[in-house]
């Protein structure tokens, strides 16, 4: 007789080719509605499984893995894992992996997008026009900034800011400048025709500023009103990592007060609400959360972390662990 399967818990609707991988090797618990469970119902779900597939808005901390002695693996479905408490992971022995590079490329074409309907106005545009309200061609009508030869500042240069600083190099014949917790090696500035930058400096020179790195407790609100007072007033401010990055009632005084031009922003502080205070502006570009959202890319990130749970059951072993680093990157 075959040992039975251990239990996987998913706690989001996914592919059915990710459910079909899992269940040759687990017996599942998934979540077809796609409901949003709150802490005492993920551990309700999690009781007596081995392993769980999650997601970034799944909250897995010490009060969690107290609760779920049987849980030895976490595999994130995101890049970014500011949802694990890593610390309460270790002392509980479970392991974790995420979805690094997979999402890369998709999720640079994102920011590319964010950065031009930002700085040319473009979903501004479109409201403009769908209100009724575009009555003759006007010579100044909803002047943008230039995007072509500016200077694209990108905080946080792991893969997804290198993979941006290619396209506007080498696109838009943008000069780029980042800043980072420690500097590329010289052959990745050179392919990604970046310049090191101290921080002060990035946001002075920024035409455009995209802000591309991990959450963690030193890069709370990195980017509040006193960073807001050292950018260039025709700047653009643009956030795909997380919001608590920034101070978004401070940048939606900035907004207001012109003391920049116009932000977009893919994600916030507690979303999936977002603040009244930039609901209110006609210069701040907001998207769901969807910088990674190509069926490819999310059905990719879906069957690494599968891919992760399989591994660690055959093999003893993570593809892409998470692990504790002092410079995490996206
Ligand atoms: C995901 C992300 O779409 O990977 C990340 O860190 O923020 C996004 O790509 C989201 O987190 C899905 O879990």
């Amino acid at each position: 007789m075959s040992a039975p399967r251990p239990g996987v818990l998913i706690t989001r609707r996914l592919f059915p080719e990710v459910l079909q991988r899992l269940g040759e090797h687990f017996q599942l618990r998934d979540n077809p509605d796609d409901v949003v469970w709150s802490p005492a119902e993920l551990i309700e779900r999690l009781q007596g499984q081995w392993g769980v597939l999650a997601t970034q808005g799944d909250r897995i901390d010490a009060s969690v893995l107290a609760a779920c002695p049987d849980l030895r693996v976490v595999a994130n479905m995101a890049v970014g894992y500011n949802n694990l408490d890593l610390d309460a992971l270790a002392r509980h022995g479970v392991q974790a992996s995420n979805t690094p590079d997979v999402l890369t490329e998709s999720t640079a074409d994102f920011g590319l997008a964010l950065l031009l309907a930002t700085a040319r106005r473009i979903t501004e545009g479109e409201r403009y026009l769908r209100a009724g309200r575009w009555h003759k061609w006007a010579a100044d009508m909803l002047l943008g900034a230039e995007v072509h030869h500016s200077t694209l500042g990108i905080l946080g240069m792991g893969r997804i800011g290198q993979a941006i600083a290619r396209r506007a190099a080498h696109g838009f014949s943008m000069q780029v400048i980042y800043h980072n917790r420690s500097p590329l090696d010289a052959a990745t500035e050179r392919a990604c025709a970046a310049r090191y930058v101290s921080k002060a400096e990035l946001l002075r020179q920024a035409d455009h500023l995209l802000l591309v790195l991990p959450y963690t407790p030193a890069n709370h609100h990195i980017v509040g009103a006193a960073e807001l007072a050292q950018m260039k007033p025709s700047a653009t401010l643009v956030n795909l990592a997380r919001g608590g990055i920034v101070d978004e009632l401070a940048l939606a005084q900035a907004l207001q007060s012109g003391q920049i031009a116009a932000a977009g922003l893919d994600v916030f502080e507690g979303e999936p609400q977002v603040r009244p205070e930039l609901l209110a502006l006609s210069n701040v570009v907001l998207t769901p959360h969807i910088a990674s959202a190509t069926r490819g890319t999310r059905l990719g990130m879906a069957l690494l972390a599968a891919d992760n749970l399989i591994a660690h059951h055959q093999r003893g072993q993570l593809l892409t662990p998470i692990k504790a680093s002092p410079s995490p990157s996206l």
